[in-house]
């Protein structure tokens, strides 16, 4: 099986977390765009959803699914998502797709996190994918060097084909930071969350997931976290 096969297994087997007639939490990137065209097909047993950055509402509205503003959902039952990397415990490191702090924050307001993902995301020790951490911009400096200081080698995220820096959905900028071994995801996450200037980590850890549904040669198998 090719690897988007084995995303697009995982977002089929999400479908069976879909709370029906509920608001649902849906991820950023290639798996989770799998979920969204599966989620289509059922639009019509769900209230809607809140998505975790304009590309996600896009794809969504183009399936006519409805998108609410968060500010407008006290809760969600579920939060739909993909992930860089994954541990046994179920910490994260997402944000290759750039959305991590609306990811975060829709993550937060819902009662359990289903990560979809394929195999190869399923690691012993984070941080071989190097940690992305959104930054306001005028901060950038300042933040590379404390994350220098905890032992990465910090990089800022340039736009594609451009020597310009990648601009978020929040108009913060992107750190990653390659070299890491993260043996504490939790402490480690706390710590960059203090440093001054940081919008989020994309280290999810201290939340995260509840159910891992990871595609392999042999099926979806169900991690529960
Ligand atoms: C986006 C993310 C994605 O969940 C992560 O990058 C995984 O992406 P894909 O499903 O394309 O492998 O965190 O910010």
């Amino acid at each position: 099986m090719t690897q988007d096969e084995l995303k697009q297994a995982v977002a089929r087997a999400a479908i069976d977390y879909v709370v029906e007639g509920e608001i649902i939490g849906v991820g950023t990137g290639s798996t989770a765009n799998f979920f969204i065209d599966e989620l289509a097909k059922i639009k019509d047993r769900i209230k809607g959803t809140v998505a975790s950055s304009e590309a996600t509402a896009s794809r969504l509205r183009g399936h006519g699914i409805p998108v609410f503003d968060l500010n407008d959902v006290e809760s969600m039952a579920v939060y739909i998502d993909g992930a860089d990397e994954i541990n046994a415990q179920g910490a994260m490191i997402k944000g290759g797709g750039a959305a991590l702090t609306r990811e975060k924050i829709v993550a937060s307001v819902a009662k359990k996190f289903v990560c979809i993902a394929d195999g190869s995301k399923l690691v012993e020790t984070l941080g071989a994918f190097a940690l992305p951490v959104e930054v306001i911009p005028m901060a950038r400096a300042s933040v590379m060097r404390q994350l220098a200081a905890l032992g990465g080698q910090p990089k800022l995220r340039l736009k594609a084909g451009t020597d310009q820096p990648f601009i978020t959905d929040n108009g913060g900028e992107l750190i990653d930071v390659a070299g890491l071994k993260i043996t504490d995801p939790v402490a480690l996450e706390e710590n960059i969350n203090q440093i001054v200037g940081v919008i989020a980590v994309g280290l999810f850890a201290k939340a995260g997931a509840d159910v891992c549904l990871l595609g392999t040669a042999d099926g979806v198998k169900i991690l529960s976290l």
